[in-house]
């Protein structure tokens, strides 16, 4: 090989097998562990090693594991395996699918979320390094029942894997597995696949026979135990989905504390894959900062908050808040009890409150909707107020139509902004105002008709009642002896 032609690398995933003890409409691999699939996270992981190619083996359900892998990793190959006739038979159809293959292949599966993208790395660069023919990244367990099992001879060369099925009662009791991912040299591999049998338990070809192969061959094989050996637990029910998920998102809190990042609750704090913290954030019990959730350095989220595919500026307080594809500016304050939907954009130094629900919505920097609106379809300039109970009435049944509202506005409370409208900078509305027309710029728009008093109604319409006695007291100037008010 000349100095330029460096060997290249290619990982193989497999992802055919039907996992039916999920019990699912989706297949296995799909599921979503920290905001990601399965699948996903392996591939991820895969990146590491800056591979020349990565193929995917699919087969059960190979439309939407296609089309997802299609969607999220473009430059995956897939490979088709129609029925599943074991390991070694779907490597063969990946092996069939790459291109050119060189160097080193990697094997791992589809189904191991856990699978860091250094571990990995570690695992090639030795392979490589031992200018092996097979590498198996091992793991010693206490329990390694329904494992391959890696048999090694008196020296500890390693000889074999043996499934669990074929296993003598002796090999069983061997505590050091086949993790499921191998490392070849390519040229054994595509050497090796054709001369699997599957004169075996499962009747199936089982990638793993290759390691007696290249022994019969005087090849050099050798087995690498891998420390943290829960990264290659797969999944295969909804009790190890949970189990692993929660693991995950343990070691991705951690990792974020480990950034600088204060967790008060650990056990309440969920945190994906993809998300993103600054430094010296404060999580509170209770948060879950979902997809590609952004959040500032000196943030504060929480308690009891969810925020997916949310942008939250540098010391920013966001309070019991539910919030998607929202994105809420420096220092602003938002919640308790907020509802922040797509579209929503607070600027810095502003304020979203409690109970109110906003979409569509550009709330310029010190803008605030302190308390009890809705906000769809809207945009309020800077410094302007929204007072309490306000509505932006966007639908009309039929479409929906945008408000408006220019900077420093100071609208009161319970108020209905029946869109499309536009109040102007520096206008005001009264309380209880229905806004169907544009406000010009420093007006005050009064919808409401002037206050009529019918004076003694209470004493007419309600005599003998508390409400009329209290009035009576009061309008003879006297003092309120009866303080029960009480029901008769
Ligand atoms: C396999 C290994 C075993 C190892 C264990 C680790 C073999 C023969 N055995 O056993 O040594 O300890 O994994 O978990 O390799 N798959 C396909 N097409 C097939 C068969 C399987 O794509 O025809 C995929 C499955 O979807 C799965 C993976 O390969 O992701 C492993 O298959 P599985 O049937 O779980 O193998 P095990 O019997 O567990
Ligand atoms: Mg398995």
């Amino acid at each position: 090989m000349s100095a330029e032609q460096k060997s290249g690398l290619t990982v193989i995933v497999l992802a055919a097998g039907g996992g039916t003890r999920m019990r699912s409409k989706t297949m296995k691999v799909l599921h979503p562990i920290a905001g990601r699939s399965m699948i996903g996270h392996v591939l991820t992981a895969a990146q590491a090693l800056d591979p020349e190619q990565v193929v995917a083996v699919v087969g059960h359900q190979r439309e939407a594991v296609g089309a997802h892998i299609h969607e999220s990793f473009p430059d995956v190959v897939l490979a088709v395996q129609e029925e599943q006739h074991g390991t070694g038979h779907a490597v063969r159809m990946a092996v069939e699918a790459a291109g050119q293959m060189s160097g080193t292949v990697v094997v791992a599966y589809g189904d191991t979320p856990l699978l860091r993208g250094d571990s990995l790395r570690e695992f090639a660069d030795e392979h490589e390094a031992a200018q092996r023919a097979v590498s198996i990244l091992s793991g010693i367990v206490p329990d390694p029942f329904g494992y391959g099992r890696v048999l090694r001879n008196d020296e500890g060369d390693v000889e074999a894997i043996v499934e669990e099925k074929d296993a003598t009662a002796e090999q069983r009791e061997v505590r050091e597995i086949n993790s499921g991912i191998l490392a070849f040299d390519a040229e054994f591999l595509r050497d090796a696949l054709p001369r699997i049998g599957n004169d075996n338990a499962k009747g199936e070809y089982y990638l793993t026979d290759t390691i007696a192969i290249a022994r019969e061959d005087g090849l050099t094989v050798g087995a690498h135990p891998i420390d943290d050996v829960m990264q290659t637990e797969g999944v295969n029910d909804r009790v190890q989905l949970a189990r692993i998920g929660a693991e995950l998102n343990r070691r991705i809190v951690e990792s974020w504390m480990r950034e600088g990042v204060t967790v008060v609750d650990p056990a309440t704090t969920w945190i994906d894959a993809d998300a993103v913290l600054g430094a010296d954030v404060t999580i509170l019990p209770g948060t879950q900062l979902l997809g590609a959730t952004v959040v500032g350095e000196d943030a504060v989220i929480g308690p009891d908050t969810t925020l997916k595919d949310c942008e939250i500026g540098p010391g920013a307080t966001v309070v019991r808040t539910q919030g998607v594809l929202a994105v809420v500016g420096t220092e602003s304050i938002v919640g308790p009890f907020s509802y922040l939907r797509p579209g929503t954009v607070l600027g810095a130094r502003g304020k979203i409150g409690g109970f109110v629900e906003t979409k569509n919505a550009v709330i310029g920097d010190g803008a605030k909707v302190p308390h009890l609106s809705y906000v769809g379809d809207a945009e309020i300039g800077e410094g302007t107020n929204i007072g309490a109970g306000t509505i932006f009435a966007n639908y009309d049944g039929v479409e929906k139509h945008r408000t408006k509202i220019g900077k420093h506005a100071r609208t009161a409370s319970n108020n209905t902004f029946v869109a499309p409208i536009e109040i102007g900078d520096g206008a005001a509305t009264g309380a209880g105002t229905v806004v169907r027309h544009d406000v010009p710029p420093g007006a005050l728009a009064v919808s409401s008709g002037p206050q009529r008093n019918i004076e003694e109604w209470a004493l007419r319409k309600r005599r003998g009642t508390a409400q009329a006695s209290a009035a009576e007291i009061a309008l003879a100037g006297g003092r309120d002896d009866d303080q029960g008010m009480a029901e008769s």
